[in-house]
């Protein structure tokens, strides 16, 4: 694949717009569906949680967070509009039923109350962070002091198998992670280590590709 290809691609993975990020959002759905699923278990959700996202994407997985509990309220951050619009349009129905709501904003300014939210989270987001202290603090100033955070990512070693992963992502391996948080006030509670069962086919090489979910609360 050439080079300017690689790069536009990673460019629509930091903030997808336009057609082709229409288009790489969906193929995102499919790609991170396992990585998805195991953020939105180890959320754990309980009745009437506040929960934010950061870096909802297209919102594709807002349904299965909705399902696990009652009356869940769920807000989907990303300073992507185009996002925020898909994301949207693809869950009107809890939009105007009040449990759902998506904001154009950057990790580091979220429109919350001080200590308002129960949990957190975010997955693939945290490569693109400029300043992952000041994104951190934001996040301590916003959830609650018994609230929670989770992060998911796929470790350095196995993102740079990635070939569009060399184009301004900064790579993290789980120690460099936990001690991120621990160095920002943040408790490490848990970390979830997976090998994905399917096998990801990318320039002709087959691999089984890894993620990782931290699961942390205010230190
Ligand atoms: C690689 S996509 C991941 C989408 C989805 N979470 C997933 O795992 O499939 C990153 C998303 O986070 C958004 N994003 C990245 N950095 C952000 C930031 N600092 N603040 C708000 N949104 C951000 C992008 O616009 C994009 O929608």
């Amino acid at each position: 694949m050439e080079e300017d290809l690689l790069k536009e691609i990673a460019a629509q993975l930091r903030k997808p717009n336009g057609e082709m990020g229409a288009d790489v959002a969906t193929r995102m759905n499919e790609g991170n569906r396992e990585m998805n699923m195991a953020t939105i278990d180890a959320l754990d959700i309980q009745d009437h949680q506040q929960i934010v996202e950061i870096g909802m994407g297209n919102g594709f997985f807002v349904k299965e967070i909705l399902s696990r509990a009652e009356n869940v309220n769920y807000t989907g951050c990303d300073y992507s509009e185009d996002m925020v619009n898909a994301a949207s349009t693809l869950n009107a129905e809890f939009v105007t039923k009040g449990n759902a709501r998506f904001v154009k904003t950057t990790a580091d300014e979220l429109p919350f109350e001080f200590h308002s939210i129960d949990t957190l989270f975010t997955v693939n987001t945290l490569y693109f962070w400029d300043d992952p202290s000041t994104t951190l603090s934001e996040f301590m100033k916003v959830l609650k002091p018994d609230g929670k955070l989770v992060i998911t990512i796929r470790p350095g070693h196995c993102l740079k198998k990635y070939p569009t992963t060399k184009y301004n992502f900064t790579h993290y391996e789980r120690e460099d992670l936990t001690m991120l948080l621990e160095k920002n006030q943040f408790q490490v509670l848990k970390c979830i280590e997976v090998t994905e069962q399917q096998k990801v086919e990318i320039l002709g090489e087959s691999f089984a590709s890894e993620f990782l979910v931290v699961v942390a609360r205010p230190g």
